[in-house]
């Protein structure tokens, strides 16, 4: 377990992964307007498809509690790359976050470390806020490989940015074999990984480490959020599936936080 302590309000992140165009994402921020009411003790954060956010952000309307982001970029400004998006265009067309590194892309789409660590860096460079998701596999779970398996995806990211760009990206532990399956990591399980990339943080950055959220991603569910939200070094919680409904998500968003 880290020693540090973290200092910033929760992040609760929906990933829509490939669900809703601009039709239903519409429909559904119409449903969640009503539904979650602002609270200023958190931030809210939807990864739309990139081809959903202008649904997104006129669906929000003056919502200005709740962001927008998109769920992948290319990590060149432009250039002849068919069927890729920059990240100065998902800033442009109203984006404030990206993920990075999603285990989707690593696993199905062969994203390297390497590649993950200058999408990073792009969406840096464009203003965005980069979410990098780290996560073992079961099998490396079962070989005892945790710790090396995600401080080997930080740490090429890191390496490619100067110690005081790192405190302005946000980290997400997603265990891989708790995605989609419905089989989320224990709290305890969940602090010890969020423990370990804390004390690589703080190695890094120093003090600066207790800026950056770490979030818990993998089978996060109405009935387990408040759990899992409260787990030691847990800063916010990235949901999949459960962030497709709004009246469910807006439940998970309005989870009770600790008070600061
Ligand atoms: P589920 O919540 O559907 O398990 O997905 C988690 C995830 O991959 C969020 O990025």
């Amino acid at each position: 377990m880290s020693e540090w302590t973290t200092i910033h309000t929760p992040v609760i992140a929906g990933n829509w992964k490939m669900h809703k165009g601009p039709v239903a994402t519409r429909e559904f921020f119409h449903a969640f307007r009503d539904a979650y009411p602002p609270h200023e003790d958190r931030t809210i954060v939807f990864f739309l498809p990139a081809i959903s956010l202008t649904a997104g952000i006129e669906g929000l309307g003056d919502r200005a509690d709740i962001d927008v982001g998109v769920q992948n970029i290319h990590w060149e400004p432009q250039g002849a790359f068919t069927g890729e998006i920059s990240a100065r265009m998902a800033w442009e067309a109203g984006a404030r976050y990206t993920l990075v590194g999603h285990s989707e892309r690593r696993h199905l789409f062969g994203e390297t470390d390497e590649q993950c660590a200058l999408k990073v860096r792009a969406a840096l460079d464009a203003g965005l806020t980069p979410v990098l998701c780290v996560g073992e596999t079961l099998h490396e779970r079962r070989a005892g490989r945790v710790a090396d398996v995600i401080l080997r995806q930080l740490d090429a990211v890191a390496g490619v940015l100067p110690p005081d760009r790192i405190p302005r990206i946000l980290l997400a532990y997603e265990p891989v074999w708790a995605i989609g399956t419905g089989v989320n990591a224990t709290p305890e399980d969940a602090s010890e990984a969020h423990g370990v990339l804390r004390d690589r943080l703080h190695d890094l950055v120093g003090d600066a480490a207790a800026a950056i959220p770490i979030l818990y991603g993998g089978s996060v569910k109405v009935d387990n959020a408040a759990a899992l939200l409260r787990a030691e070094g847990v800063d916010g919680l990235l949901v999949g599936g459960a962030s497709l409904d709004p009246s469910g998500f807006a439940d998970i968003a309005a989870t009770p936080v600790a008070a600061a």
